[in-house]
């Protein structure tokens, strides 16, 4: 909820609720799917109970599934996502495996395909406006024996938290509260982002703790940094879990990092992904 434009009261009421209602507890996050083939009436309300109010849910889909690339996209598209973004890991559907990829040196930097710790981030957050990412679903067919531990904060805690806390949030609303640079080896286009935005009425957050290739605004340098300490430091707000096979989470793109891991002889990490630039609100 916007705080420059609803009455006071009903933002407070809000706030408190989202604070109030927050919980650690994936079991309350979750939903177990009986049939993967098939999500039944009473699952997907619980779904749609769960992340219209937390953001974020997680999924858990006990027996195997025959073709799951394609049983996934079909569980997005019953979540409400579709529209997804296309790069060049991605299938032709936009599904792509984060997995520990040692083939090119650029493979080995781009972090998200290493088994490097992924520090906060929301997903797309060197996409234009127009071409936000406004939720993702991560689906685990293999964990790492060690580490791969996600941690997911809703982003309109960060919001809620930061306005508790400042009174200037429209600093980090302008236009060019970040820059990122051409990439000439891709064709990406120089993009200015604000970090707090509302598209559809709905609060969208683009964000990273990257200090490479994010030129943040010299003029909000306090309030970024105030931004950053409330993410580190809130760990009351914060999820922690680590997928098991067979288990996925959708959120509408709220913060979230990974932490290193350590792939052995017969067990490597390999999760799907998919980037949606439709909220999952139902
Ligand atoms: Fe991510």
């Amino acid at each position: 909820m916007n705080i420059l434009v609803n009455l006071s009261d009903n933002y407070k009421r809000w706030a408190d609720g989202k604070l109030e209602g927050f919980t650690d507890k994936i079991d309350d996050l979750l939903v177990e799917i009986n049939n993967p083939l098939s999500i039944s009436t009473a699952e997907k309300s619980q779904i749609n109970q769960i992340i219209k109010s937390k953001n974020v849910v997680f999924f858990d889909v006990n027996k195997p599934i025959p073709d799951k690339k394609k049983q996934i996209k079909a569980y997005a598209s019953i979540f409400g996502m579709g529209d997804y973004e296309l790069d060049s890991k991605s299938d032709t559907d936009g599904l792509t495996e984060i997995k520990h990829n040692k083939k090119t040196q650029q493979d080995i930097e781009y972090i998200p395909y290493s088994d490097k710790q992924l520090n906060w981030h929301t997903d797309g957050y060197y996409n234009s406006q127009s071409n936000s990412i406004l939720s993702w679903l991560l689906y685990c067919v293999c964990p790492s024996d060690d580490g791969g531990i996600n941690k997911y904060m809703d982003h309109e805690i960060a919001y809620i938290l930061y306005n508790k806390n400042y009174q200037n949030i429209t600093k980090l609303m302008i236009p060019d509260s970040y820059i990122i640079p051409e990439n000439k080896s891709n064709g990406r286009p120089e993009v200015k982002n604000p970090v707090f935005s509302f598209v559809n009425n709905r609060l969208n957050m683009k964000f990273s703790m990257r200090e490479k290739n994010i030129i943040w605004n010299e003029k909000i340098t306090e309030e970024i940094n105030n931004l950053k300490n409330i993410i580190e430091s809130s760990h009351d707000y914060h999820l922690t879990y680590k997928l098991q096979a067979g288990q996925g989470v959708v959120t509408n793109n709220v913060i979230h990092m990974r932490t290193a891991f350590t792939n052995s002889k017969n067990k490597n990490r390999l999760l799907y992904r998919l980037r949606s630039k439709i909220r999952v609100s139902c």
